[in-house]
């Protein structure tokens, strides 16, 4: 018995893992187990063997069950140990620090265009990308004869055969907003839409996808006067100078009577725009005083209301700005572009806090 008790606690001992241990439990007391096997023979002994050998082998199974439960718990332990281990963190580890993000020159611009107009009373409005050849065209005083619609280089809709719905075209400008502004809200209206555009053409100053910001105002007494001052507050606080001089050239747009294009005084120096001063002029937009029927195709009385409008391109006015020579690189999501043109994330522009800042 001593030799058994030996063998055993000697082994448990040794044993590296759970199963280990569970082969070394049947082996001593499992049903046909050493031990097992002993305690078996006790019925075939005199009451005098009995009484001897039976209380050491119950002690002799009691050892060694005690020996299995220990030997499990620190198998356990260890085991916990070694996870423990693997799964050390250094909370004092200083902070990853991840490439940072930067705000787009668009995104930024069109923030500080959106701030200008707000502080000047102007909400903005949206519309669809995809929008329908009335919006688009028709409303606009643009009828389907007529040149504009050939020059704005379309992208139409794809179309199945039979297909009746009216042609949706990628929108070619930011004016059919204007429509589906004063249809939603009526007049007065003070809005801006800013957004993207669509027309098949690229080059250095060309894209197929661009940006607009359009401008509309509509009541019962805002003149062509009421635009010249909107739009000079406007490119006094985009371009942060004191004074600024506007020139209205006259023009012609379809959905304004009469048309402007305004240019604003500037100088190029060594390949420096600045504003507001020099002999140079420089065209940053298209306005005018809303035509009679693009109120009423908004459903606004011409004979009560009357206002102006601008179209104003965004990516335009981001390149003058701030010295971008490329339209094209606007869209290549050239990571080392953006970190060199972009914006830090926490800066919102606002007029308090100094535009681009
Ligand atoms: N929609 C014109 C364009 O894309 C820009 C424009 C000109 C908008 C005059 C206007 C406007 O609202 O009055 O070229």
């Amino acid at each position: 018995m001593d030799d058994l008790k030996a063998k055993y606690l000697s082994q448990i001992a040794d044993a590296s893992d759970e199963a280990a241990l569970e082969d070394l439990r049947v082996a001593a007391l499992g049903k046909k187990g050493e031990i097992s096997l002993k305690m078996r023979e006790l019925g075939k002994m005199s009451p005098e063997e009995r009484q001897v050998a039976g209380p050491a082998l119950n002690a002799l199974k009691d050892e060694v069950n005690s020996a299995l439960a220990a030997k499990k718990a620190a198998l356990a332990d260890a085991a916990l140990d070694a996870r423990l281990r693997t799964e050390w963190l250094d909370v004092t580890l200083p902070g990853r620090n991840r490439p940072a993000g930067t705000i787009h020159p668009i995104s930024q611009v069109t923030e500080e265009v959106s701030a200008i107009f707000a502080d000047l009373g102007f909400a903005v409005a949206e519309g669809p990308q995809v929008e329908d050849d009335w919006h688009n065209f028709d409303a606009l005083n643009i009828p389907s004869h007529h040149p504009a619609r050939g020059e704005m280089d379309t992208f139409y809709m794809h179309r199945d055969e039979g297909d009746n719905r009216p042609p949706h075209v990628l929108r070619t400008h930011t004016s059919p907003v204007q429509i589906r502004a004063m249809q939603a809200q009526g007049a007065p209206i003070r809005i801006i839409c800013p957004g993207r555009v669509y027309r098949a053409d690229y080059d250095q100053t060309h894209t197929p996808m661009f940006h607009q910001v359009e401008g509309l105002a509509i009541d019962t007494d805002i003149s062509m006067a009421n635009l010249k001052w909107v739009l000079e507050e406007f490119v006094k606080a985009f371009f942060e100078v004191d004074d600024v001089e506007l020139r209205f050239r006259a023009s012609h747009f379809p959905f304004t009577e009469p048309s402007a294009e305004v240019d604003i005084r500037c100088s190029w120096e060594n390949g420096v725009l600045k504003v507001g001063e020099g002999d140079d002029w420089l065209e940053i937009l298209g306005s005018g005083m809303v035509h009679p029927k693009v109120l009423e195709a908004g459903g606004i009385d011409p004979t009560k209301y009357q206002g102006f409008a601008f179209g104003m391109g965004i990516d335009r006015i981001a390149m003058l700005k701030y010295g971008i020579p490329d339209l094209r690189a606007f869209f290549d999501s050239d990571l080392r572009w953006l970190r060199h043109y972009g914006f830090a994330s926490l800066d919102q522009p606002n007029l308090a806090g100094g535009l681009s800042r």
